[in-house]
């Protein structure tokens, strides 16, 4: 089984191969990706005009670097994908429309991704990890904790009430006048200075349900960064230390209120996983395995180029979605919202989304 993967609903154009073999194991042939970063860097974030023109001027070249360096032919491949949504809807069309145009000509099944699934089930592809798990899926656009408790079926116990975790990131790094995407250059100077000079909140600490918020925080740090102005370089970096701090902690104290969550419910996990961009982080990386290893669960993360938007996931999505036999019209339309799948856990009356 082998999947031709696209991926074009931000800043990253990117094209995949990935197959499955006779063990069940995933395996990457290709991962192409090509990031648009330097040519939104001079706005602060991801402008969509100039993302989706980006996208098609590279799509064609990237599906045939995948094909190549996988050394696969297309006709050798069983099915192709494409993230459908959620995302920029002008990128979205570029993935979507050249997938679309590829199992036409090939004569082969469509598949349309849900980047949150992929995002949800790429540690399947490198560890195998079994289902059900408990996921906090942190990116530039997202943040949610949720059950993952099979392809299609999600119960979401908790998503943020403002800003992702990824857009604060970005956000403290525009104020600080880092440079974009944000997290990566916070993290680094965040080695550098100290945690414990300013006393930033840490949001909802200690509430029952494990929602996040996260411009407060943000707000915190402009008054205090206000405060200091004109910043040093010590100032910046234990602003960017102070406030991954509070992050950290936050992210640890709601998850926390997620596996409490999961004993009222009587689910047992496997693992606790986190994916998407933010998952880069070391320091939240070693937050949450100190959590999970009081769990007593292995805390899984893909590595850092399937953490970040990549075409493998999307090509893995469509493998365990193909496998179960789900396969897509090739009049799916392009989605700018997409929550994942709504049905009604039978246990307890939850709604799964
Ligand atoms: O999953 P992703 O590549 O794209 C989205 O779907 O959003 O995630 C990108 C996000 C950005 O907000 C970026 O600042 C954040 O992930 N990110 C990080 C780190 N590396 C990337 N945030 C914190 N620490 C990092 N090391
Ligand atoms: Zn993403």
């Amino acid at each position: 089984m082998r999947i031709l993967g696209i991926e074009t609903t931000c800043d990253e154009t990117a094209a995949a191969v990935v197959e499955r073999d006779v063990s069940g194991r995933g395996r990457i042939l290709s991962n192409e990706v090509l990031s648009q970063i330097e040519d939104h860097a001079a706005y602060g974030g991801v402008v969509p005009e100039i993302a989706a023109r980006a996208h098609v001027e590279v799509m064609d070249l990237l599906v045939k670097r995948a094909l190549a360096s996988a050394g696969v032919a297309l006709k050798e491949i069983d099915a192709i994908a494409a993230a459908a949504g959620p995302g920029l809807i002008g990128g979205v069309m570029v993935g979507l429309t050249t997938a679309k145009a590829l199992a036409l000509v090939a004569k082969k099944p469509f598949l349309a991704v849900n980047h949150l699934e992929a995002h949800a089930l790429s540690p399947r592809l490198t560890v195998g990890v079994a289902f059900p798990y408990l996921l906090l899926l942190a990116s530039g656009g997202h943040t949610q904790l949720l059950v993952v408790n099979g392809v299609d079926d999600y119960l979401r116990l908790g998503t943020t009430i403002d800003d992702a975790i990824g857009e604060a990131f970005d956000k403290v790094a525009k104020m600080l006048g880092l440079t974009y995407p944000g997290g990566p250059e916070v993290e680094r100077l965040a080695k550098e200075g100290n945690p414990l000079r300013f006393a930033f909140p840490r949001p909802l600490m200690g509430r029952k349900e494990p929602n996040f918020s996260l411009s407060g925080l943000k707000t915190a740090v402009r008054i205090e960064a206000e405060k200091i102005t004109p910043l040093s370089e010590q100032d910046v970096r234990d602003l960017c230390a102070s406030f991954q701090k509070a992050i950290v902690e936050s992210i640890i104290d709601r998850t926390r209120m997620a596996f409490d969550r999961l004993d009222e419910l009587h689910i047992s996990v496997t693992a606790l996983v986190i994916a998407g961009g933010v998952a880069a982080n070391r320091a939240i990386r070693a937050g949450l395995e100190a959590l999970a290893l009081r769990k007593k669960l292995p805390l899984v993360a893909p590595p850092h180029a399937l953490c970040t938007d990549n075409g493998a996931m999307i090509a893995w999505a469509g493998l365990e979605r193909f496998q179960q036999g789900l396969i897509d019209p090739l009049d799916f339309a392009p989605r700018a919202r997409w929550p994942l799948t709504v049905t009604t856990d039978i246990r307890d009356n939850q709604t799964h989304v």
